[in-house]
């Protein structure tokens, strides 16, 4: 068997060099597509297993992928991801472990006082403890009944069900921006989409601690990757390895049961026995990247069937200081009638404190609003809420940066969520390998997707499958589904579709007798 597996693969070598096609590299083990935190931990999984024969195709000119910070009015800011999610609590978040490494400047995000800094249209509002004591309540109720759920292994719900079934949905705008700011906030979709089981409590703070710690680092958050890539690294922590090739777009990926070739928009062709496809859940939803043969149904339904969200951060920066500053300020809060209207506010006095520079963070259709309009238009539009907040007099902002991960072929959003009508079984699907193409990437991870920690994970569980049997003994019969702690954990917590659909016929046989 083994014999014949490796003929096949001389023959593929064979073929792609009689069509004159430039096949550099072509002798390769693993190709990695993709440098950002999952490509990179995969990388770094493969080298550590004694499996050094391997590329990374990264289509930008730098490592991070979502992880990226950009010059702002003279100071560094992140525009993708920012916070270590879930830090203080019973497990160690590797993630804040590498930002110790690196000694990372963080802060710690105080978000207690809220309540205490809404503002509508017609200025700032007193102390809003009650509203903030309602959204508290509710959240506790809606987190008790998916426990409730998934004890009984009763099928998902979305979180407004949840809510509904308290009783009451925050409907006037201080609790419609309160409650955006504790689902949508978090999970950059609003309560009506995402699952109940899936993200509430979310695995992230209750695994890992409630805290978060915002990034602001003259280096750059994605510093925190250097740790993990030392192989790809000078001693002063220059990525030199000629293994990274940068500006390697992938447009074309031809799979079979003995390897893979890669093609790049600059036509460049790369084989090797296997890929492990670290792109992110837009990109696959795209057009992108050619599969050849197409994907199979099953897991072009588990990627369509996933969100892509978006979040959006907008920079602001202004001469001089009008917002409230101080303890107890950082993070404020505007109610318009609509939900979701330039909601949630923060300045960054401590991080960035002679900067003026606020941030403003919407998501989902108003991100993709904003994406399409031009920036003079959003400016405009976030100026009129600013003189409704703090009144006619402010001054006008100097610059304006504004994000557009949606837009961007290469993300197509900001990270993925979880909606309701996926079932553990079907984002199985999503990670599981076809051939000898293997998925990994923040999508992937099945307690921790959209973080930072989740791609870590995932790149780890990528790297381990292929060492586990999947490179070595190629032609094994693959059940295709990928089993990690991780994926156990959860296994253990959430009852399979299989068994949610038993428990469900056996009721309704009940009901009948
Ligand atoms: C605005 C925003 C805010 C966020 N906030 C947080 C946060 O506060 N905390 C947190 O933990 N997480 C946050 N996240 C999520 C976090 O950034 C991601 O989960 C994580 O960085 C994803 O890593 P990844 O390796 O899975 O994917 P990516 O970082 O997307 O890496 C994939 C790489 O593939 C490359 N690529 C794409 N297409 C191709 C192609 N065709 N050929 C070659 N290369 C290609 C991309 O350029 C990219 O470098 C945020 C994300 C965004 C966008
Ligand atoms: C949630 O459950 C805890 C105990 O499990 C209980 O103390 C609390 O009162 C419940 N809260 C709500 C709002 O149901
Ligand atoms: C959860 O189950 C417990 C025990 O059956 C019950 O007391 C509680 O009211 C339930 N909570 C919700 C929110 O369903
Ligand atoms: C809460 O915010 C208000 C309004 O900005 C501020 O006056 C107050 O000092 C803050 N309280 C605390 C405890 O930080
Ligand atoms: C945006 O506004 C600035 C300043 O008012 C102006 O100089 C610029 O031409 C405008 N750009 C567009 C695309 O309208
Ligand atoms: C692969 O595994 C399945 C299920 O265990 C089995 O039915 C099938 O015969 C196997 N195929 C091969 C080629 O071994």
């Amino acid at each position: 068997m083994k014999l014949v597996c490796v003929q096949l693969f001389l023959l593929l070598l064979l073929s792609v060099d009689t069509l004159g096609i430039s096949a550099e590299d072509s002798n390769v083990d693993v190709i990695i597509i993709g440098a950002g935190m999952s490509g990179i931990t995969a990388g770094k999984t493969l080298t550590a297993n004694g499996i050094t024969n391997f590329i990374i195709l990264e289509a930008t000119d730098k490592v991070g992928g979502r992880i990226r910070n950009s010059d702002f009015a003279g100071y560094e800011v992140e525009l993708g991801a920012n916070w270590v999610e879930g830090v203080n609590g019973e497990q160690l978040n590797p993630v804040w472990t590498l930002a110790q490494q690196v000694k990372l400047r963080t802060s710690l995000s105080d978000f207690s006082n809220l309540s205490s800094n809404v503002y509508t249209a017609s200025g700032p509002l007193p102390p809003q403890t009650d509203a903030d004591a309602i959204t508290t309540a509710q959240n506790e109720y809606v987190i008790n009944l998916s426990v409730n759920l998934t004890a009984n292994g009763d099928d998902d719900i979305s979180v407004l069900t949840a809510q509904r079934s308290y009783g009451s949905v925050p409907s006037t705008p201080v609790e419609m921006v309160l409650d955006y700011f504790l689902y949508d906030g978090e999970y950059a979709e609003p309560p009506r989409v995402s699952s109940l089981k899936n993200t509430q409590p979310g695995p992230t703070f209750k695994n890992f601690g409630e805290d978060l710690y915002f990034a602001a680092d003259p280096r750059g958050f994605a510093t925190i990757i250097k740790p993990v890539a030392s192989y790809l690294q000078s001693k002063d922590g220059k990525y030199v390895d000629p293994r990274l090739k940068l500006e390697k777009v992938v447009n074309k990926i031809v799979y079979t049961k003995e390897g893979v070739t890669v093609s790049t928009e600059d036509g460049s062709t790369y084989t090797a026995k296997a890929a492990i496809l670290t792109v992110s859940l837009g990109v696959l939803q795209s057009k992108l990247i050619d599969f050849q043969p197409d994907l199979p149904f099953w897991k072009l339904e588990a990627i369509f069937e996933f969100d892509m969200a978006i979040y959006t951060k907008i920079f602001l920066k202004f001469p001089y200081k009008f917002w409230r500053t101080g303890p107890g300020t950082e993070f404020f809060l505007y109610a318009d009638d609509s939900r979701g209207y330039y909601p949630i506010w923060q300045h960054l006095e401590r991080e960035l404190p002679e900067s003026n520079i606020i941030f403003v963070t919407v998501t989902d259709d108003e991100s993709r609003k904003i994406e399409q309009q031009s920036n003079n238009e959003t400016l405009a539009e976030i100026m009129e809420v600013l003189k409704s907040m703090f009144g006619p007099d402010i001054p006008e902002a100097e610059e304006i940066l504004i994000p557009r991960w949606w837009s961007d072929r290469l993300y197509k959003g900001s990270f993925s969520n979880w909606p309701i009508g996926v079932t553990h079984h079907e984002f199985a699907q999503l990670q599981a390998p076809i051939d000898r193409l293997y998925f990994a990437g923040e999508h992937t991870s099945a307690l921790y997707n959209g973080y930072i920690h989740g791609a870590y994970f995932s790149g780890i569980d990528a790297g381990k499958d292929e060492i586990t049997g999947k490179i070595n003994l190629r032609c094994t019969n693959q059940t295709g589904i990928r089993h990690t702690e991780a994926t156990m954990a959860k296994e253990s917590q959430q009852p399979k579709a299989s068994s949610q659909l038993k428990v469900h016929l056996i009721r309704h046989a009940r009901e009948k007798l």
